[in-house]
């Protein structure tokens, strides 16, 4: 099985979505995805099967792209925003290259995931041992011209002092 098609843990979803209420899973396929409307390869609607090329609206999305070229996906992430689109994208904390840099002073917030490394799940429902790097959540919430906010999160404490800051990301609080 392609490594594209693992899996983000559920308890680690549940922990975000309990700040975020995700409405749509932008990068799923119908047994992965994460909330009931998912854009992916398998979707009945032949529109909603490439999200690149499709309309994420005004949904608050979550996105786990597969890893082998994130750019499309954070550059669609970051143009969906200057439509109406919440996304927080699950990705490597590759704070070195200059590419996420850039993609990540898009970001209206960003997420560092601290003390350990995400145990992505293969299709089977299997833990697997080969995720070597760190993660970050990158949360693209309209026009940014350089990233303000950006903390860090350890999944075993509440995502305390999110609430405000997201409120004021989606409803412009
Ligand atoms: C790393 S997996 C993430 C799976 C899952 N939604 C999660 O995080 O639990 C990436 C998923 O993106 C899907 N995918 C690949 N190309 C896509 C595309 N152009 N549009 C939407 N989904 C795509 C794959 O089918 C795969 O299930």
């Amino acid at each position: 099985m392609e490594k594209y098609e693992w899996s983000t843990p559920d308890w680690f979803f549940r922990l975000l979505n309990k700040e975020f209420w995700f409405t749509l899973d932008v990068t799923a396929n119908r047994r992965n995805r994460k909330c009931r409307l998912y854009l992916g390869p398998d979707h009945d609607d032949p529109r909603r099967r490439n999200a690149l090329e499709c309309s994420w609206g005004r949904s608050v999305c979550r996105m786990n792209p597969p890893y082998s070229n994130i750019q499309p996906w954070l550059e669609k992430a970051y143009a969906a925003s200057l439509n109406g689109a919440l996304t927080v994208a699950l990705v490597h904390a590759d704070t070195s290259t200059r590419r996420w840099a850039a993609a990540a002073h898009k970001a209206a917030y960003i997420i560092f995931v601290t003390g350990m490394r995400i145990p992505f799940m293969r299709p089977d429902g299997t833990v697997g041992k080969s995720n070597t790097r760190p993660s970050a959540l990158l949360v693209f919430a309209g026009a940014r011209e350089a990233c303000t906010t950006a903390r860090f999160w350890h999944p075993s404490e509440p995502l305390r002092g999110l609430g405000p800051a997201l409120d004021a990301l989606m409803f412009g609080a």
